[in-house]
């Protein structure tokens, strides 16, 4: 399959980066790294999740971010819900965009959302039909797609059920994480080539956590199977609290990196994006985790001029 022109990537920083956090960080500083990614093209930012504040103290500000929110029209906030509950609070709170999460391990989803596949996707019926109700759109996820930190390998018909129930029940795109980063590229194609037998390869989006470095051989395996939406958060932040030893997401600017590489158009301008992810870097107390930002910002720093640099 040829590749496509065009890319769309999901920066999911502010939640999935930030979630996994010690430190409580402030909405100011939030807030203020949402602004930054915007300015840096990114179109679709997650913003926060209406989870409990138990369960994730990192998110108990969630109301007042999005209250807070200076919005660009161009730009989608999606935050999490992974109920009714949550659900109403996201959109008192003006949210536009949702995503409600499942799992195709029955030990993560009980660790993650305390409940079974089955009562999750029962939980997640009325939040899409009141999404709908309200013209907002409902995002789904899919965690251990490659493999769960409790269960170890996960077969792909697991994962290509979860996501046929996602898409049936109304989601309009469904990402499917790799939320402990073991897979590899030949297993993700194996994988995508059973779920695309269930639903279209147009709805689905690749989630990569890069814990053994994978994340970018496992973005251009997807991208030859046909995906053409990727989930990344600048700086390479985050984990997952429910799954021990999984590292980051893939850093957004490593996805721009190599899609620029291969003449694929993302909308973003690399050089604010690795601006960013040196600002929250910096704020955590710690470099940026890519080796995109790491060298552009070691580039800058021997103040090489412009025609002395390579392009991607
Ligand atoms: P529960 O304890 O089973 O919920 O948690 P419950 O319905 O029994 O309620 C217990 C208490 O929680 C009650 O409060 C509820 O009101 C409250 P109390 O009466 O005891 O004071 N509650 C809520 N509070 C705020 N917001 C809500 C909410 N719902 C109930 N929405 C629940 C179930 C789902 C709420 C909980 O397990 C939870 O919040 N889990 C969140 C887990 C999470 O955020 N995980 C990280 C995101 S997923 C991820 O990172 C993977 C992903 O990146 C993809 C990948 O990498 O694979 C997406
Ligand atoms: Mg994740």
């Amino acid at each position: 399959m040829s590749r496509p022109t065009h890319v769309r990537i999901v920066e999911v920083g502010p939640r999935d980066g930030l979630q996994n956090e010690k430190q409580l960080v402030s909405t100011d500083t939030k807030l203020e790294l949402i602004g930054r990614l915007g300015q840096a093209g990114l179109q679709a930012i997650e913003a926060t999740a209406f989870v409990s504040p138990r369960w994730v103290p990192q998110m108990a500000d969630s109301a007042e971010l999005m209250a807070r929110l200076d919005r660009l029209p161009w730009i989608a906030y999606p935050v999490l819900t992974p109920n009714m509950k949550g659900f109403e609070a996201a959109l008192a709170a003006g949210a536009a965009e949702v995503a409600v999460f499942a799992a195709a391990s029955e030990s993560f989803s009980h660790k993650n959302i305390n409940c079974s596949i089955a009562e999750s996707l029962d939980r997640f019926r009325p939040v899409v039909e009141a999404a709908d109700a309200a013209g907002i759109n409902v995002r789904g996820y899919v965690s251990c797609v490659l493999g769960c930190p409790y269960e170890g390998e996960i077969a792909p018909r697991a994962v290509a059920d979860v996501a046929a129930a996602l898409l049936e029940m109304g989601c309009f795109e469904v990402s499917l994480g790799d939320t402990i980063g073991v897979g590899t590229p030949d297993n993700t194609r194996r994988m995508l080539d059973v779920v695309a037998r269930q639903v279209p390869l147009a709805a689905l989006a690749g989630h990569f956590h890069d814990t053994y470095g994978m994340a970018i051989a496992n973005i251009v395996a997807s991208l030859d199977a046909g995906v053409t939406v990727f989930d990344a958060s600048v700086g390479g932040l985050g984990g997952c609290p429910y799954a021990a030893g999984a590292s980051g997401n893939v850093a957004t600017e490593d996805v721009a990196y190599l899609l620029a590489g291969l003449g694929i158009e993302t909308g973003i301008d690399l050089e604010a994006l690795v601006d960013a992810a040196a600002w929250i870097s910096d704020r955590l107390g710690r470099n940026p985790a890519s080796k995109v930002a790491r060298a552009l910002l070691a580039r800058r720093a021997t103040a090489q001029p412009e025609e002395h640099r390579c392009k991607p």
